[in-house]
């Protein structure tokens, strides 16, 4: 159970690693395409002041048993004279969101994408007990947004950027923290409001309504009803602009209640329409109606299964 494992000191020697190309940069750091010997990673770089993020990131990748398809390879921490590394595998397609602004997507590709990145998220909010030391405890994401699920060369998506999750340890507070964190405009009505509890349950709910969000930025992108697919937007982004405010945020989801629009000729579709009543199940107003990842996750696998065209 040490939270530093795969972390290395000053004084150890880095891994072997060439910086070969810019990929992304956010409020984070930058993330490079790298070659470490011949394996091809990603390497996330953070300045020093982002160092509690930084650790708090390993800390969840080094947790027993969060080794899974549908979660980022984490290869390890590195302390630099600069910054702060962190290095996990690399999936050349990038973000959903990357791709999503680039491409429309076929009901099979869709089910493909939702089902697995869903799969991701129903993992980490699952705590599988076995022994003390080896359990995984309930993981809440609270950043979960398109910009952090990677796609890979098959489609499948994996989760990544835990720097702002909490894990909860049977018996223990999941530790300090605060309310308002995550990406403005996927922050779920509660949160806006200042009125959230810091109980498990909450967080994980609050994961859902942005999953919620998340699945409809995949079903506007759709290419199987029988208009063109829309243009890529960001939840909120016709309502909201590209840099809301808190205010207007609150304004919308809060007091007016609003969610991105469902276009009728989605609902059409008859997968389409069972995947839109799942996405309204994520993101309800009312927090303890939304529909938990497992629940979604059986949801989708059914109706892949059964609407495989
Ligand atoms: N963008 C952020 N993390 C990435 C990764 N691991 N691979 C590719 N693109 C990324």
């Amino acid at each position: 159970c040490d939270p530093e494992m795969g972390t290395q000191e000053f004084n150890q020697p880095h891994r072997p690693i060439q910086l070969l190309e810019l990929r992304a940069h956010g409020r984070f750091g930058e993330v490079w395409k790298a070659n470490m010997l011949d394996a091809v990673v990603a390497v996330k770089i953070m300045p020093f002041k982002e160092k509690a993020s930084w650790l708090a990131e390993q800390e969840i990748y080094n947790l027993p048993h969060m080794k899974h398809d549908n979660i980022l390879l984490f290869v390890g921490g590195e302390k630099h004279e600069e910054n702060l590394w962190l290095i996990t595998e690399f999936h050349e397609k990038g973000s959903l969101c990357e791709i999503l602004k680039g491409n429309s997507v076929t009901w099979s590709q869709l089910c493909k994408i939702a089902e697995s990145m869903v799969r991701g998220l129903a993992y980490l909010h699952d705590d599988v007990s076995l022994t003390r030391c080896q359990s995984k405890p309930a993981v809440a994401h609270r950043d979960f947004k398109s910009k952090n699920v990677l796609l890979k060369e098959d489609l499948t998506a994996c989760i990544a950027d835990f720097g702002l999750a909490l894990k909860f340890e049977p018996g223990k507070s999941p530790g300090e923290t605060h309310g308002l964190v995550g990406t403005r405009r996927y922050m779920a009505p509660e949160i806006l409001e200042g009125a959230i509890s810091f109980r498990k349950d909450a967080f994980l709910r609050i994961d859902m309504y942005a999953c919620g969000l998340v699945l409809w930025e995949l079903l506007s992108r759709n290419s199987c009803s029988d208009q063109p697919a829309d243009e890529y937007q960001l939840p909120f982004e016709e309502e909201a602009g590209s840099h809301p405010t808190l205010e207007d945020m609150q304004e919308l989801v809060v007091m007016k209640k609003l969610r991105p629009t469902i276009k009728n000729h989605w609902l059409q579709h008859p997968g389409l329409e069972q995947v839109a009543a799942t996405i309204e199940g994520c993101w309800d107003q009312d927090a303890e109606a939304r529909v938990s990842a497992i629940c979604v996750q059986e949801r989708l696998s059914q109706l892949s299964r059964t609407l495989n065209v």
